[in-house]
């Protein structure tokens, strides 16, 4: 009989379910309190521009509607505000060619808890998901969180998808394949027409979902408005859950994202949304709802990003040129956040680090987006949320801890991705 008396272990005593020893700590989130630090130009975090939050707006409809219609603050839909979904799936039904039923959609704790529900429905321990090579780190979590068994295969580099049609050819049978194909996180990369259509015929002839997160498909910033944007994932094939988020657009602090799901998965996923959390606020879908019909202002909002984000991109794509010439390989990103590089002498991007923030800048080193076999001397730079200005000095920032970090004898990864020297 155990002593009642003994010194409790609340290791033992709360044990944690076996799913949480997926769970790691992302670098990302020691980075971002990194760049938090005054003084950092922070290419790390991935942040909207808070210059282009309609904190007005939010301010005098919040007011309005509590004043006229108090019984907002009740709870509400657990799918969503019903005007809100319709809106949505008119939003959306232009990309798709048809827009969703408004029962197929369902409003959540931004598209991050969108895919928690999507995992919880489909997913059981051991099951395979083909991740992107490299791909988002927030979505890596949750499949982990999961108990999934992460494939990572080249998607968006790879122009004929051969690798995933090779792996799914030796018998590589996965439950879901996860895509950012509009400027993805991390890489910026856009999935062509042909990419488009050779992975939804996959999914119809191995039968797996496809999981299409769409948060950045708005933010394009090569184009005159006249090139219609490549056709969505989801009106390829009926085999794709389709996410998108309030996050970019208007502003993150909505926690507002949508899915939308086929037929069949729709009241499954429903139902899980109520009991994880009953639901989104009312008051916030209601605010949304509110700034997204007035006319005008959606298109306005986008046109604003679109505007400013080009700029800081062309910003810090410029101003790495220019320090860095050759040694920093990266593609212009057509749309989104980010710069993926690569340093072509092959320097160590995590070791690098600790000199960067040392000369007030900081980055994600893009080993933290690789599910396995991370390519080293790769790094994500974030332009969304720095001045043209700051962006300019931050490449300067990151040239001169390169130099010091090399003349400290920082060593290079070898192409394996082991340290060379
Ligand atoms: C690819 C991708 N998916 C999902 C999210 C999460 O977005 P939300 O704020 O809607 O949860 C992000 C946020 O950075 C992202 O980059």
């Amino acid at each position: 009989m155990p002593d009642p008396t003994a010194t409790v272990d609340t290791g033992a005593a709360l044990p944690l379910a076996a799913r949480t020893a997926q769970l790691r700590s992302s670098a990302i989130g020691a980075v971002l309190r990194l760049a938090e630090a005054p003084g950092i130009i922070p290419l790390a975090a991935g942040s909207p521009a808070h210059e282009l939050f309609p904190a007005a707006a939010v301010e005098e409809v919040s007011g309005r509607l509590l004043r006229e219609q108090p019984g907002i603050l009740q709870y509400g839909d657990t799918a969503g505000l019903p005007e809100l979904r319709e809106w949505i799936a008119a939003h959306v039904g232009a990309r798709l060619g048809a827009p969703p039923r408004p029962e197929h959609t369902i409003l959540a704790h931004g598209s991050q808890q969108a895919l928690d529900l999507v995992c919880k429905a489909l997913l059981d321990p051991g099951d395979t998901v083909v991740v992107d090579r490299p791909s988002y780190v927030g979505a890596l979590q949750v499949f982990r969180l999961y108990e999934a068994e992460l494939a990572p295969v080249p998607l968006a580099s790879d122009p004929g998808l051969g690798a995933l049609t090779d792996a799914l050819e030796q018998g590589l049978r996965p439950r879901l394949v996860y895509t950012v194909p509009d400027f993805a996180n991390p890489t910026g990369a856009q999935l062509t027409l042909v990419q488009r259509r050779r992975l939804a015929g996959l999914a119809d002839r191995y039968g797996f979902v496809i999981v299409e997160d769409d948060p950045y498909g708005e933010l394009r910033y090569d184009t005159d408005g006249t090139t219609a944007p490549p056709p969505a994932l989801a009106s390829l094939s009926d085999r794709v859950i389709r996410l998108g988020s309030f996050s970019k657009v208007l502003f993150p602090a909505a926690r507002l994202g949508y899915l939308t799901a086929p037929a069949p998965l729709a009241p499954v996923l429903g139902l899980l949304k109520q009991a994880s959390d009953l639901g989104n606020s009312g008051f916030i879908e209601r605010i949304v709802l509110e700034l997204v019909t007035r006319p005008g202002f959606v298109d306005d909002q986008t046109a604003a990003a679109r505007t400013l984000y080009a700029a800081r991109r062309d910003a810090l794509a410029l101003a790495l040129r220019r320090q860095f010439g050759d040694t920093l390989q990266f593609d212009m990103p057509g749309g989104g956040f980010f710069i993926w590089a690569r340093f072509a002498d092959r320097t160590d991007a995590a070791g690098l680090l600790a000199h960067s923030l040392r000369h007030r800048v900081s980055y994600v080193p893009g080993a933290e987006f690789y599910a396995a076999g991370p390519d080293r001397a790769t790094l994500r730079l974030s332009f969304s949320g720095c001045s043209t200005g700051d962006l300019a000095r931050a490449a300067g920032h990151l040239h001169a801890a390169w130099s010091s970090a090399a003349a400290g004898g920082l060593a290079a990864v070898a192409p394996g991705g082991g340290a060379a020297r």
